[in-house]
């Protein structure tokens, strides 16, 4: 990754992504978090403002140390313990069933080995726990999906590697997780950027 990809891009999505819009999905996603939860692409750590009471510590895997650095004021004033958990979501150095939840924002769609990820959430989630995501993905309307498949290279390019047309429903069913409830909406915005799959994803 060059110059733009580690200095410049995770401040423009700690901009981007520290929205009001974006702070309603954050308070859905973490809504009925509890216990010990392992976060996959912790980012500048917009979530941590959102963790409810019943979080007891945060295990947080985030390969770019610039949006480490972004993060220091938030995880300095969380209430819950957070620790440092890895580089990798396809690769948690972590115990099997350890975990009481998981949660992910906008990052299924750039994690490279997205189904190795939500392999490994499952393996780290204790059975019955639920992953709570809000990510952006593939939309229903023919006209949008084809722009999203049109756009999907620069998209790439100019965003860290973030793909438009993933199908976050289809991806997290074929890893086994059983999804329910789930809410779909567009942001204000461009339509292709901005087809929303939030909700929970039970480890049966
Ligand atoms: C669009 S940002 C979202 C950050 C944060 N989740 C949020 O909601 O603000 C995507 C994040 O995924 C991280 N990421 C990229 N590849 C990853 C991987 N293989 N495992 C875990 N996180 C990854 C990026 O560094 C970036 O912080």
């Amino acid at each position: 990754m060059g110059f733009y990809g580690e200095q410049i891009l995770p401040r423009v999505v700690d901009k981007l992504l520290g929205n009001r819009e974006f702070a309603k999905v954050r308070k859905e996603a973490c809504a009925g978090l509890h216990g010990d939860v392992v976060e996959i692409g912790f980012g500048s750590g917009l979530n941590v403002p959102f963790l409810p009471d019943a979080v007891t510590g945060v295990w947080a895997v985030e390969p770019s140390s610039v949006a480490w650095k972004l993060a220091a004021p938030r995880v300095a004033q969380a209430r819950v313990p957070l620790h440092q958990a890895g580089l990798d979501g396809a690769r948690l150095d972590l115990p099997d069933a350890r975990f009481d939840a998981a949660l992910s924002t906008m990052t299924l769609c750039t994690i490279p080995d997205v189904d190795g990820a939500l392999h490994e959430i499952r393996r780290v989630l204790k059975p019955g726990a639920e992953f709570h995501f809000a990510e952006h993905g593939h939309a229903p309307d023919n006209r949008v999906a084809r722009r999203q498949d049109r756009f999907n290279g620069v998209q790439n390019r100019i965003a860290g590697g973030c793909n438009l047309n993933r199908d976050i429903t289809a991806l997290l069913t074929a890893a086994g997780f059983v999804v329910d409830p789930i809410r779909n909406f567009y942001l204000k915005g461009p339509k292709p950027l901005g087809y929303m799959y939030v909700g929970r994803a039970r480890n049966p």
